[in-house]
């Protein structure tokens, strides 16, 4: 037998390492104490008082690590310059235009101390927010690990963002200092950041101090004694503070990330539970070797970056590449350079990125030796067979696993994939295969029972697990509604799944109103409200299209207030608008004007049905239509729109 066919076989007889990785499994959930004790202490605790998990009444359902004390930045850092690994590189890091930095352990450990003096002789204190908004650059996990070496709390937002997302996010964390660059690289431009940070703190009173990475030559708006430079700010840390020993369930960082309401939701992450998660699904999924070079090409401004960039390769004490550019630039052979010349061997990266380069060709990762990668990794949308094979084959060399990583902002790290750290499953192009040691996922029918095999449902879990959100920042009863009262008490993803006979996920795309858009989350309802602010919008309905290359896209229908005609330059102005409101990646593919939008009696907008008219798909496919509206109605409304559509001023 080939490596492959050890790989891939399809057969029905349950495969020995099925058997295997269901029975550690099922360990794992008849001792969780046992089980997690065992990974714990793996890790530096300063205290370990009690059990490891306490069941509560309320939601999530339980407390991780309660009384056990420990700090992040010293099991990602001090743990290991005590040992061989002090001088071993932490990150490798590269921009676009080919500047260079090697970041050791030790490197980042002094950097990390500093930073974290500053910020603590800065006033900055135990549960403190600071906010990140940052391009790739190393000092943003030297910012990250410094919060929370003394305790505070970090909330980073993607650098796409604009102006008044930073604003919301800054008013619900209430942070007392913005750690921001002058500015970011993209595709050969330097895109400026301080000029987004400096309006939206001007309406921001929690702020105390902006500090600013300066990396350009040109002079950047300073405003005194408010702003500070970075290097002037860790020039007044010393070169070492005492760790904060914090509780296991201290929040070690918020999350803001888009639901189904337009205001986003700040996904609250613990200390001990999510610190033995990132490092155990680091080990396991990863199957990291002490030697390995692991490249998770995400932007640390999404959960990903967070867990596989900043947390989960210093806790495993392995190197990274972080790299600062996008895949086709300068050419489409980019990343594939970059593989080569470091000798990576481990790549974790988007569907988007992989069907991006299917379309750009295998003859640019061709002219690239890539026999060092042993392991490829996906996340963040589903993955299409077709993309998996391309995959497996042009970067794969058709003998190395894909683990296809099922998780969310919320999970803390990945829950549902492929471990070859444990054993390595037979794989299926397109499934998540088997739940991780802990994780009691399943499939609910919409009235709560479990799906059949093979049947359409919702993916829930049944019992917590120590990555688990412990909160919506400051919206217990938001974090309840959300995720705990569509099948009360148990955990409800919003996405939408399949187990078959194998007992293998598959999952099958958002449930709700969120849109994956290249892999990035947005809300509907967050488009729509930034479509409405606009002075000529009465009412829109946002839904995603299909997208070959993206997943989805973004697509909007806008009823016009009185006095306001349609015309190409409004419908431009209005993209302008999403732009300036949430940030490019939200742009609608097309926005379409019409006079009415389909609703049900109770006002409802009917978006399968507007789904369907966008898809092209006939009326037939609109499953279940919505409450209290007849076939007939769902019909005429269909035939409205798809009538209003052919007649209205498109974007494109
Ligand atoms: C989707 C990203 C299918 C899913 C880590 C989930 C996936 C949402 C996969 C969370 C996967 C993530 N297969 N779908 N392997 N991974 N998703 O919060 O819809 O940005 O609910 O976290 O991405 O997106 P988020």
């Amino acid at each position: 037998m080939t490596e492959l066919e050890q790989v891939l076989p399809t057969s029905k007889a349950v495969h020995p390492s099925i058997s295997m990785l269901k029975q550690i499994h099922k360990k794992s959930l008849e001792d969780p104490e046992g089980f997690w004790r065992n990974v714990a202490n793996e890790l530096y605790w300063a205290e370990k008082n009690g059990p490891i998990f306490k069941p509560t009444d309320a939601p999530p359902y339980g407390k991780w690590f309660q009384n056990w004390k420990t700090n992040i930045s010293y099991n990602a850092l001090d743990r290991h310059v005590k040992t061989w690994r002090r001088n071993t590189v932490a990150f490798y890091w590269e921009t676009e235009n080919g500047e260079k930095r090697t970041v050791t352990y030790n490197d980042l450990y002094n950097e990390v101390n500093r930073f974290a003096s500053a910020l603590s002789k800065a006033g900055i204190k135990k549960g403190d927010r600071i906010t990140m908004y940052m391009p790739m650059v190393p000092e943003l996990p030297i910012s990250l690990l410094g919060t929370l070496r003394i305790g505070a709390i970090h909330s980073v937002i993607f650098s796409g963002f604009t102006a008044q997302a930073i604003q919301d996010r800054l008013k619900d964390s209430e942070s007392k200092i913005v750690v921001t660059s002058d500015i970011g690289y993209r595709r050969g431009k330097a895109l400026e950041l301080k000029p987004a940070v400096d309006e939206a703190v001007k309406n921001s009173p929690s702020v105390e101090k902006v500090i600013v990475l300066k990396r350009s030559s040109n002079a950047t708006n300073m405003v005194k004694g408010r702003d500070i430079s970075y290097h002037d700010f860790i020039a007044t840390g010393d070169k070492y503070i005492e760790p904060e020993w914090v509780e296991g369930t201290h929040p070690s960082y918020i999350l803001y990330t888009s639901g189904t309401t337009g205001k986003p939701k700040g996904a609250t992450h613990s200390t001990g539970g999510y610190m033995t998660w990132v490092y155990y699904t680091q080990k396991v999924v990863f199957d990291v070797k002490d030697e390995d070079l692991f490249w998770c090409t995400a932007d640390i401004g999404w959960v990903t970056g967070h867990s596989y960039i900043a947390y989960g390769p210093l806790l495993t004490g392995i190197t990274s590449l972080m790299y600062e550019g996008t895949p086709d630039y300068p050419a489409p052979d980019k990343w594939w350079e970059l593989i080569e010349r470091y000798g990576v061997n481990i790549l974790y990266t988007t569907p988007t990125a992989i069907r991006m380069h299917m379309k750009f060709g295998e003859q640019w990762a061709q002219k690239h030796d890539l026999s060092s990668l042993n392991l490829l990794g996906t996340v963040g949308e589903p993955i299409n067979p077709e993309a998996w094979k391309w995959y497996f084959k042009n970067i794969g060399r058709e003998t190395i696993p894909i683990v296809d990583t099922w998780w969310q902002t919320e999970t803390g790290g990945i829950l549902i994939t492929p471990q070859p750290g444990l054993a390595l499953v037979p794989l299926k192009p397109g499934s998540a295969t088997l739940p991780l040691p802990g994780v009691e996922p399943d499939v609910f029918s919409e009235e709560g029972k479990p799906a059949k095999p093979n049947e359409r449902g919702y993916l829930v879990i049944k019992r917590p697990w120590p990555g688990q959100f412990m909160t919506l920042w400051m919206d217990e009863e938001r974090f309840t509604s959300v995720y705990f009262t569509r099948f009360p008490g148990i955990y409800y993803a919003g996405d939408y799944s399949m187990k078959d006979d194998d007992g293998y996920f598959w999952l099958l795309g958002r449930a709700d109103e969120v849109l994956k858009v290249a892999g990035h989350r947005i809300g509907t309802i967050e488009l729509e409200d930034a479509l409405i602010s606009h002075s000529a919008v009465a009412e829109s309905a946002v839904i995603g299209k299909p997208d070959p290359v993206k997943m989805q896209v973004p697509i909007a229908f806008v009823i016009l207030r009185p006095g306001h005609k349609p015309s190409p330059q409004l419908r431009d102005e209005l993209a302008g608008h999403v732009r300036k409101t949430i940030g490019p990646i939200a742009v609608p593919e097309m926005i379409y004007f019409v006079e009415k939008l389909p609703k049900t009696r109770s006002g409802k907008i009917m978006r399968r049905v507007i789904g369907a008219v966008v898809q092209e798909k006939p009326i037939g496919d609109v499953t279940t239509l919505e409450d209290a509206t007849s076939v007939e109605e769902a019909t005429k409304a269909y035939a409205d729109l798809k009538a209003a559509m052919r007649g209205s001023v498109k974007s494109k």
